[in-house]
């Protein structure tokens, strides 16, 4: 099984940004973590992460021509105005698992709105790094009832 997780803008300084609100550690342990729970469940990873808008589009399609089982992504400020991002995930059927670090219904007004989320099949937000676990298990699950 092969599985995708896409971060988008600013998600690579984590560890420097708002540690208030995402917390102390780095981009790298988050890939660290969440490598380990692939290595375990033994399940192909692959991850990527991009501060702009068209590459984080490209990655999706090349998700389609590369036959990836399932994704995960964290569109970061995408998430609330993207609608490129969303008719890019919205062209793939494979499961789809939005996550997100911060509890986004718990802070700024225009944080509440996900345009993003309609086209994934679930939304886990506000878990911290372990959000991005409970994606691959909810990932892995659709995978397998799919098939
Ligand atoms: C975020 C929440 C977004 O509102 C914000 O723009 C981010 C990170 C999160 O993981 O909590 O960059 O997606």
């Amino acid at each position: 099984m092969k599985i995708l997780v896409i971060n988008g803008p600013n998600l690579n300084f984590l560890g420097i940004r708002e540690k208030g609100v995402y917390g102390d550690r780095d981009y790298a342990a988050l890939l660290a973590l969440i490598k380990e729970k692939a290595d375990e469940l033994n399940i192909e990873l692959e991850t990527f992460q991009s501060n702009s808008e068209g590459e984080i589009i490209d990655r999706i399609q090349k998700a389609y021509y590369d036959k990836v089982d399932g994704l995960i992504i964290n569109p970061a400020a995408y998430t609330h105005y993207s609608y490129a991002i969303r008719d890019a995930l919205a062209s793939l059927s494979i499961p789809k698992i939005e996550v997100h670090i911060s509890n986004i219904q718990e802070r700024e007004e225009f944080r509440r709105v996900s345009v993003t989320a309609p086209v994934c099949d679930e939304q886990i937000s506000g878990h911290g790094f372990d959000g991005y676990l409970m994606a691959m298990d909810a990932v892995i699950n659709l995978c397998k009832n799919k098939k």
